[in-house]
C-alpha cells in the first residue's frame, strides 16, 4: 500500500466515524400522481447535481434592490459576470468543506455551472443512499415514458452542513407538463382569419394586430440592436417551426417580411424531431416564437431549446438554462418562459437555489418573465376533482421574488380576468418590499370567511397580465384557433419590454432589467383590471377563489400595460 493510498484509507475510516446525518429535507408522500414501484437495484448508478452554498447571495440581492429600484443612486447600473461571479460562487471554505468529502468517499465531482456553485456526481444508489442517509427508489407517473428515481427524505453528513443547498434528484418531483392550457378547448381549423379586433365582439379573436391596438403596442419595427435581444425558452426539446412562423407573418403581420425569422440555439440534446404524427407538445414552441416575433417587430430574437423529453429533466433544463445565460458574453435583455411547476412538488431547497439564480440574472440586466400558470389558484393540478379544495397550490417560477410573473385577461370593455389565470401567494418565498403595499391592500379586500388557504405572508403574484384567451396560432399546418393560457400573454409582455428596451438604448439610455421595483412604482401605466376570479377553468364559478379587485390582486397583477404610458415612465428615469 503506498502512503497516499494509506492516507486516503485514514482519512475514509475518520470520515465514516465522523460522519453524523442531518436531516435536509423531507416530504411526507410522492408528488400527487407518482406512484411507488419500489426500491432501486443498489448497483444502479445514480448523477446526483449538487448545489453547494453561494458565498453571499443574500449581498447580491441587497446590491439587486438597489439597482432595480428608481431613485436609487446606482438604479440600473447592472453588474457584469465576473462581479456575479463574485457573490455566487461558493467560498473557499465550503469549497474545501466540499473537496475533503469527495477526496474522504473516493468521489469525482464535476463543476457544471459557470460560477462553480453547482457539480455533479454520479455513484452507485447504495453509496448515495448511505452518504446521503436517503433511499432512492422508482416512481412511474402515467405521463412519464420512464420511472424517475427520488427518495421522500435526504440528509447531509455533519461535515457538508452549511455548505450544500440542495441535491438533485433528491426529494424534488415534478408534475410532467401538458403544455400551459393548450391541451383544452382545442380547436383547429385550416384556413386563415381576419386579423383585425372587432372590440363589441366578446368572442373575439385574439391576433398581433388586436394586441397592438389594446395596448397601445407599436408596429413600427425597431432598430435590430445586437445589445437588445430577446430570448424565448422551450423545453423538452421541442424547437419552433420556421415554415409555421413564416405563414403566421404573413396572415397575422403582414406588415413585416414573411422571412423574418429567430436564432435557434440547443443545449441538453434538444432533438426532438416529429415522426409526422402530430405534436401537441410543439405548439407551445410555436405559439411563443409567434407571438414573440409577430410583436417585437425588428428585435433580434433567440430560441433556446433545451433537451429532454422525459424523465427529471425539466428542473435540470431550468438550471442549464441559468447556467447558459450567466456564462453568456452579451446576454439577451428579456427572457420568456412559458413552463409552471407546482411549488410544493419542487419543494423548498431546489426553489431556492433556482430563485437566486433568477436573481442573478435580474442583476446582469436580463428582465426574466414566466407565465403565472393556468391552473387558477389551483397551480397545476387543474381537474376536477379538486375544485372543493380550499388549499391553494402556488406555482414556481413565478412565486419567485425575483422573476416577473405575467398572468391572464379576457374580453374588451370590460377587460377582464381570465378564469383560470394563475395567482396567489408562495408558500415559500417572503412578500419583497417592492409589493407590500399593493398586497397588502389586496389583503383587506378578502372576505373575513374566505375559506381558501394560502400563505398571506407569501410573494404575491403575478406582477402583471394581459389578454390570454381566443389567441389564433399555427403549428403544423394549422391554424390554432381561441386558444388560451397565459402562454401567450408572457412573450407578448417580453416582446413590450423588448421594443422599449430598444427605444432606450437608442437614446443612450440603460435596459430596463429587473422591472418589478420599478413596475410597482408606475401603476399608472397599467390599465387596473377589477373584475373576474380565478377557480381555474374546469371549476364552476362557486369554487373557492381570488376576486379581482382596484388595484394590485392576485389574479392580474397591476393590470394590463399601457405601451406608451410604460414607455414614458421608462424615459423620466
Ligand atoms: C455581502 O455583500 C454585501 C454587499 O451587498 C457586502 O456589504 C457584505 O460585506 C458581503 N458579505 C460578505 C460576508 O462578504
Ligand atoms: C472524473 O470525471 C470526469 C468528467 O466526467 C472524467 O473526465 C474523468 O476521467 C473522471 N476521473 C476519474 C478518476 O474517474
Ligand atoms: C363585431 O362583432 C359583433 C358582435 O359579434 C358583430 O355584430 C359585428 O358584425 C362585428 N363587426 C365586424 C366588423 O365584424
Ligand atoms: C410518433 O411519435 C409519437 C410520440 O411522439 C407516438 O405516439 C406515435 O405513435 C408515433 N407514430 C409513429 C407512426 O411512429
Ligand atoms: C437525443 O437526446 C437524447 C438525450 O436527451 C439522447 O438519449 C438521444 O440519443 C439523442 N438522439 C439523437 C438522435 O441524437
Ligand atoms: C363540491 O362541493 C359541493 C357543495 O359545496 C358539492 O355539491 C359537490 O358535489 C362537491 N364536488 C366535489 C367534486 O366534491
Ligand atoms: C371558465 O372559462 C371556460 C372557457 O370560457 C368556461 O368553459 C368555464 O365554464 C369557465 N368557468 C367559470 C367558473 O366561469
Amino acid at each position: 500500500m503506498t502512503l497516499s493510498n494509506l492516507f486516503k484509507l485514514l482519512i475514509l475510516s475518520a470520515s465514516v466515524l465522523a460522519s453524523s446525518l442531518f436531516q435536509h429535507e423531507s416530504r411526507a408522500a410522492a408528488a400527487p400522481g407518482f406512484i411507488d414501484q419500489g426500491s432501486v437495484p443498489t448497483n444502479d448508478d445514480i448523477t446526483l447535481r449538487i448545489a453547494l452554498t453561494s458565498q453571499n447571495v443574500s449581498g447580491l440581492q441587497d446590491i439587486l434592490t438597489s439597482i432595480s429600484t428608481p431613485g436609487d443612486p446606482v438604479f440600473r447600473q447592472w453588474l457584469s459576470a465576473d462581479e456575479i461571479k463574485a457573490f455566487v460562487s461558493p467560498s473557499s471554505e465550503t469549497l474545501e468543506a466540499f473537496n475533503l468529502f469527495a477526496v474522504a468517499n473516493e468521489l469525482n465531482a464535476t463543476s457544471i455551472s459557470p460560477h462553480g456553485d453547482w457539480v455533479s456526481l454520479t455513484l452507485p444508489v447504495s453509496r448515495a443512499n448511505t452518504l446521503f442517509g436517503a433511499q432512492y427508489k422508482r416512481f412511474r407517473h402515467p405521463r412519464l415514458t420512464q420511472p424517475v428515481m427520488r427518495t421522500l427524505s435526504i440528509s447531509l453528513p455533519s461535515e457538508l452542513v452549511g455548505h450544500v443547498e440542495a441535491i438533485y434528484p433528491g426529494t424534488a418531483f415534478f408534475t410532467p407538463s401538458k403544455p400551459p392550457s393548450v391541451g383544452r378547448g382545442l380547436s383547429l381549423k385550416k384556413g386563415t382569419t381576419d386579423p383585425s379586433c372587432n372590440t363589441s365582439d366578446p368572442a373575439g379573436e385574439m391576433t398581433p394586430s388586436c394586441l397592438q391596438s389594446l395596448y397601445d403596442i407599436p408596429s413600427t419595427p425597431s432598430a435590430s440592436r445586437r445589445d437588445n435581444r430577446l430570448l424565448v425558452t422551450g423545453y423538452e426539446g421541442r424547437s419552433p417551426s420556421r415554415e409555421s412562423l413564416s405563414e403566421f407573418l404573413q396572415d397575422f403581420r403582414p406588415d413585416i417580411s414573411r422571412d423574418t425569422g429567430f436564432d435557434l440555439i440547443k443545449i441538453d440534446n434538444a432533438n426532438f424531431t416529429s415522426n409526422g404524427s402530430f405534436d401537441i407538445y410543439s405548439f407551445e414552441a410555436d405559439l411563443d416564437i409567434q407571438y414573440a416575433v409577430g410583436l417585437a417587430a425588428g428585435v433580434s430574437i433567440q430560441f433556446l431549446s433545451v433537451g429532454g423529453l422525459d424523465d427529471s429533466s425539466l428542473p435540470t433544463g431550468l438550471l442549464d438554462t441559468i447556467s447558459f445565460l450567466e456564462a453568456m458574453e452579451d446576454p439577451p435583455s428579456v427572457m420568456s418562459t412559458s413552463y409552471v411547476f407546482s411549488e410544493e412538488d419542487l419543494g423548498f431547497s431546489l426553489t431556492k437555489k433556482l430563485c437566486d439564480g433568477y436573481s442573478a440574472l435580474g442583476a446582469r440586466g436580463i428582465s426574466v418573465l414566466f407565465a403565472s400558470g393556468d391552473g387558477g389558484v389551483r397551480g397545476t393540478h387543474d381537474d376536477p376533482t379538486q375544485c372543493n379544495s380550499t388549499a391553494f397550490i402556488p406555482v414556481f417560477p413565478a412565486s419567485c421574488p425575483w422573476v416577473t410573473s405575467v398572468g391572464g385577461t379576457q374580453g374588451f370593455n370590460p377587460e377582464i380576468a381570465l378564469n383560470l389565470t394563475g395567482g396567489g401567494f408562495s408558500a415559500f418565498f417572503p412578500r419583497p418590499a417592492y409589493q407590500l403595499t399593493a398586497v397588502e391592500r389586496f389583503l383587506s379586500t378578502i372576505p373575513e370567511d374566505f375559506v381558501g388557504t394560502f400563505n398571506r405572508a407569501g410573494r404575491g403574484y403575478p406582477d402583471v397580465s394581459l389578454q390570454a384567451n381566443n389567441f389564433a396560432f399555427i403549428s403544423q399546418g394549422l391554424v390554432g384557433f381561441k386558444l388560451g393560457g397565459t402562454s401567450f400573454s408572457t412573450p407578448v409582455f417580453a416582446a413590450i419590454v423588448a421594443l422599449i428596451n430598444d427605444r432606450l438604448l437608442s437614446v443612450g439610455k440603460e435596459r430596463l432589467g429587473f422591472l418589478n421595483p420599478w413596475l410597482y412604482q408606475n401603476q399608472a401605466a397599467f390599465t387596473d383590471i377589477t373584475a373576474g376570479n380565478n377557480p381555474g377553468s374546469m371549476c364552476p364559478a362557486s369554487s373557492v377563489a381570488f376576486e379581482a379587485v382596484k388595484g394590485w390582486d392576485a389574479l392580474t397583477g397591476l393590470g394590463t400595460p399601457v405601451f406608451g404610458k410604460l414607455f414614458n415612465a421608462a424615459l423620466v428615469l
